[in-house]
């Protein structure tokens, strides 16, 4: 079985954030046939498509989109903002699309997890980016669901989760995307 590599997207920019350690913790959690790495996505400019136009478009964005080419899959990890998703989040969504018809997403399998230290799981950030997913055709894993609630008590000091049923239940839903991943890799 081929190890598959899975491009982690983190929606917060924040040190400490909690959908970060999240991340972390799933890296130790993830079967061993999946290999993920974090991308960073705070240093890429807002989109602005006159760059795009002009094919002035910044060195950021071009490393952006040919780092996301050796990835065969994308695991989605964020925090809701304002009952959506946060704007560095949907910037490199947009920035990753474009130019139209060379999207980075294309085919794409992917899983979203939302974690908030508030009580809804995060619900409105997990669908409205799932809403831009369907529109990038990018096969995304329906069930099992993760809208984690209460993040500030789920956490160890050293970054690892505290809490046994949320360890299992992770641990299922990692296997559950590498499944899915198998079930929909992208052919080319
Ligand atoms: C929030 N927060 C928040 N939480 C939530 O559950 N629903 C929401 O709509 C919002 N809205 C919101 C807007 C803005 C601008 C900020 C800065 C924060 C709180 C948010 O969940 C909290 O700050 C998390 O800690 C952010 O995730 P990270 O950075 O810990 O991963």
């Amino acid at each position: 079985m081929p190890k598959r590599k899975i491009a982690v997207i983190v929606g917060s920019l924040r040190k400490d954030s909690f959908n970060l350690k999240m991340a972390d913790a799933l890296m130790g959690l993830a079967p061993p046939t999946l290999s993920m790495q974090t991308i960073d996505i705070g240093q890429l400019p807002l989109y602005n498509q006159d760059l795009e136009d002009e094919e002035k478009p910044p060195v950021q964005w071009i490393e952006f989109r040919e780092a996301m080419k050796n990835f065969d899959a994308v695991l989605f990890i964020t925090p809701e903002y304002n009952r959506s998703i946060p704007g560095a989040l949907k910037n490199a969504i947009d920035v990753g699309s474009r130019p139209y018809g060379k999207s980075i997403w294309n085919g794409l399998p992917a899983a979203v997890i939302s974690v908030t230290p508030g009580l809804l799981g995060a619900f409105g950030a997990n669908h409205i980016l799932r809403q831009s997913l369907v529109f990038l055709n990018m096969p995304t894993m329906p069930s099992p669901e993760a809208y984690i609630s209460n993040a500030s008590t789920l956490f160890n000091p050293d970054g690892s989760l505290n809490n046994s049923a949320l360890i299992e239940y992770m641990t299922k839903f990692m296997e559950a995307f590498a499944a899915w991943i198998d079930a929909n890799v992208k052919r080319s």
